[in-house]
């Protein structure tokens, strides 16, 4: 049996659609070496010769499992700790000391973030030390991180699982993580490192597709959508943000990725620049 492992552009048109419906991943035609990279390895899997047949395997059989493991290969998971500079700078100097101030007196009992797209949890658990190692640095006995609710979510389930774990490995650790976290918040156990409880249990895990309607998520005072509309159509990518918009409370912020474009925004959000970094916050009028 000789397995043909080229996407021919027919086949690329059924799984470049079938992707665009199941999560809003848009390929285009330069891309097309990304889904026959990717996918290749599930015709040797279930022994078929070309890529037309695994099509019509995922639509005949309607299996839940096959559908989860090609979104799992078609995604693109890279991320870091404390991506980019300024989010985590704009939330300890802007965001965190005005929280911190509503609870005092009395605005708020807690605070909402999502991580929308959290990949392997290195965006998620950066929140909660942030905030963590902003309350112990600043003495804040009154306030405390079981205050701030951190939800989570991806559309791969394979990532969900390793984030929740909160284990990892050197070459993860390495990127844009300091020493000083990493000797606070975690523990060597040989090649592994695994994060303190009190951080992993700050966060909760749940399996969302931003396709998805956003009611039942409730409402969120910080949301982080960061390096994952820049794969999805601009059209879809505007459905996302006024989602989002949507979901945020007054006065709540957005963070997209600092070399993401975003050219919609204005019917939603108001740009503030922040010393060398910026974040859209919600109009009162959305
Ligand atoms: C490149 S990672 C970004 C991770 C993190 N936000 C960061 O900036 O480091 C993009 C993540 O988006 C997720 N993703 C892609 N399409 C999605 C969708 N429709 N709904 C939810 N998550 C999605 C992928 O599984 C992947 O983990």
């Amino acid at each position: 049996m000789t397995i043909n492992s080229n996407l021919s552009p027919a086949e690329f048109a059924l799984f470049q659609e079938y992707i665009k419906e199941q999560c809003g991943i848009d390929f285009n035609e330069e891309k097309s070496y990304l889904i026959e990279s990717r996918l290749s390895k599930f015709l040797i899997k279930f022994g078929l010769t070309n890529f037309e047949e695994l099509y019509r395997m995922l639509n005949k059989q309607k299996d839940v499992g096959l559908a989860e493991e090609i979104i799992d290969a078609i995604t693109t998971n890279e991320t870091l700790w404390f991506r980019d500079k300024t989010p985590w700078m704009i939330l300890e100097e802007v965001l965190l000391p005005a929280y911190i101030d509503e609870i005092r007196k009395g605005q708020r009992s807690k605070v909402r973030i999502w991580s929308a797209a959290c990949s392997t949890g290195q965006e998620p658990y950066s929140i909660a030390m942030c905030i963590d190692s902003y309350l112990k640095r600043f003495r804040v006995q009154d306030v405390t991180l079981s205050q701030f609710e951190i939800l989570a979510t991806d559309i791969s389930t394979t990532v969900l699982k390793l984030a929740r774990m909160g284990k990892y490995d050197s070459i993860s650790m390495a990127r844009g993580l300091e020493s000083e976290y990493r000797d606070t918040y975690f523990r060597q156990e040989g090649r592994i490192w695994k994060l303190a409880d009190t951080i992993k249990d700050a966060v909760v895990f749940r399996q969302f597709n931003l396709q998805n309607s956003f009611i039942g998520l409730g409402n969120f005072d910080t949301v982080f959508c960061r390096y994952v509309t820049i794969y999805f159509s601009e059209q879809f990518k505007k459905v996302v943000f006024s989602k989002i918009a949507n979901a945020l409370t007054e006065q709540g912020v957005l963070f997209i990725g600092n070399s993401e474009i975003f050219f919609d925004y204005k019917e939603n959000y108001e740009m503030t620049q922040y010393k060398n970094g910026a974040f859209f916050r919600v109009r009162g009028d959305s």
